[in-house]
């Protein structure tokens, strides 16, 4: 089944502890005007996030959480908003979530200047992710039909499926659209109530999912937005005897940590997680080098690597390991990146959500024993977050930075004589979700896909950007948590609820 599970996503073809109360909640743009004076970074992005934040009446505002009651409230909310939700027809909710995917087609440029504003993401990155996110709505509005007894779509004969109550989705910042309105949608469409819990960094952006949600339709108390501190009152939530799952993207030991405060819910932790990820792209002596290239820097450099599913190394089989041409292309492509703020248009890295420090600021500055820079990175101003580009060379098997997921703007190349020997070293993280080869030859591709340890194997292509029902996404070993279906694939929603056999008491 595992392999059949990783062929089925291979594309063959295609190459604060705050008590405010509710009436004083601080405007959302707060979070550009503390920062105006003192950074220089996003001018005219922040101007144009706050044009669209604003244009949401003040009342409509997310709360910050500022105890345990107030927590309890939000909860039971959204519990009590559920039946009305149920008791429209399938047509009725699958309609609804497809007006949610006309509202975001709708609402397509401000999403991109909130992400652009709050988390640097550039036009050329936050287009797709608004495109992705309506995939999700689309994808999951269809397959609310398909729960329903009797629509023989899935394989439930002897079972029906009773959707949970409350879902807690807590997105990451790194996609701040697409990901969380993957989860928001998912859990509307297998009959539950949310709560969305936006990354601190990006609050905006879930302000306008559930506006866009609003607007389609979703019942407002059915849906609500919250944000809160990681302190008491953020535990309290995520643990919460009456949220039902939690829909997590971050790293694993997230996971583990929210499964743990959850553990002792009756219906279990249900934590739904899509985690971390040490990704690699094996180039072989029969690929197309310029292809290889331009997908390899694409996957390495895209968002500044601040992705999952990033590539942080490349693994040259043999004869591509001692090519020039390979090296001098790579050399050239990487230095050549548009490095800049998503107020220029032209820019096409722009800046990391933070000054690095811990394993990216090392992985940034300090090399490893045998390690040489084939493009060394460098800081580009006082904000400490727009780095260039770096490309280390010789990362030796074991080390620092063939093991470790470093989230940023940092290619690795490592060298293997034998394809057998590049997998082994593909293999040897802890992770697995996402990963490439560029080769033509069809024996080496089907080498790779009988033995790679991964989630998401593409072939001939960029290992970024699934595609929502093409290529379902999600991970192997360390990348996966729980035995959760891929996202944007066929049993994502039908896993959040409870599949009861025909017959059993309720
Ligand atoms: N789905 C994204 C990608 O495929 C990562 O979360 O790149």
């Amino acid at each position: 089944q595992e392999v059949r599970f990783r062929r089925s996503v291979t594309d063959m073809f295609s190459h604060e502890a705050s008590a405010r109360r509710s009436t004083e909640r601080a405007p959302i743009t707060d979070s550009f005007e503390n920062t105006a004076d003192s950074d220089p970074a996003l001018p005219a992005t922040r101007a144009w996030a706050r044009e669209s934040l604003d244009a949401k009446p003040k009342e409509l505002w997310s709360p910050v959480l500022g105890s345990t009651s107030e927590v309890d409230d939000v909860v039971a909310k959204v519990k009590s908003a559920v039946g009305n939700w149920r008791a429209k027809s399938p047509e009725e909710r699958a309609t609804i979530l497809r007006a949610v995917a006309q509202q975001l087609e709708d609402r397509r440029g401000q999403f991109i200047t909130v992400m652009a504003a709050e988390g640097g993401k550039t036009v050329e990155q936050g287009d797709p992710e608004v495109s992705e996110a309506i995939d999700f709505a689309r994808y999951y509005a269809d397959r609310v039909a398909e729960l329903e007894p009797g629509s023989g779509s899935l394989a439930t004969d002897g079972a029906s499926f009773e959707p949970v109550d409350v879902t807690l989705v807590t997105p990451p910042w790194n996609f701040p659209v697409a990901i969380p309105c993957g989860g928001v949608i998912a859990a509307l469409a297998a009959g539950s109530g949310v709560i969305i819990k936006p990354a601190s960094a990006v609050p905006g952006c879930t302000e306008l999912i559930v506006e866009a949600c609003h607007a389609a339709g979703v019942p407002g108390e059915l849906l609500q937005a919250v944000r809160s501190k990681e302190n008491e009152v953020g535990k309290h939530l995520i643990s919460h005897p009456d949220i039902d799952q939690v829909i997590l993207t971050g790293a694993s030991e997230t996971a583990e940590m929210f499964a743990g405060w959850r553990a002792d819910h009756d219906g279990g932790a249900r934590v739904y997680a899509e985690t971390s990820g040490k990704n690699s792209l094996i180039i072989t002596p029969a690929a197309d080098y310029d292809l290889a290239v331009a997908d390899l820097v694409k996957s390495a450099f895209g968002h500044a690597g601040q992705k999952c599913s990033a590539a942080s190394l490349a693994i040259l089989v043999g004869s591509a390991g001692t090519s020039e041409r390979l090296m001098n292309q790579l050399v050239d492509a990487a230095s050549s990146v548009r490095v800049g703020y998503p107020d220029d248009l032209s820019t096409t890295m722009g800046p990391v959500i933070e000054e690095p420090e811990g394993k990216l600021l090392r992985a940034l500055t300090t090399l490893e024993p045998g390690e040489t820079w084939l493009v060394e990175p460098r800081k580009l101003d006082e904000t400490g977050k727009l780095w260039s580009p770096g490309v280390r060379d010789n990362v030796q098997p074991g080390s620092f930075f063939h093991l470790t997921e470093c989230f940023g703007p940092v290619l690795g190349i490592m060298r293997a004589k034998t394809l057998a020997e590049a997998i082994e070293i593909q293999n040897a993280v802890a992770y697995g979700l996402t990963g490439g080869i560029h080769s033509l030859d069809e024996e080496e591709i089907n080498t790779w896909l009988d033995n790679v340890e991964i989630g998401n194997a593409y072939v001939n292509r960029h290992i970024t950007g699934a595609i929502v029902q093409r290529q379902a996404f999600g991970g192997w070993k360390l990348s996966a948590f729980g035995p959760g279906a891929k996202a944007g694939g066929p049993n994502y929603v039908a896993q959040l609820g409870r599949w009861v056999p025909n017959g059993e008491p309720e």
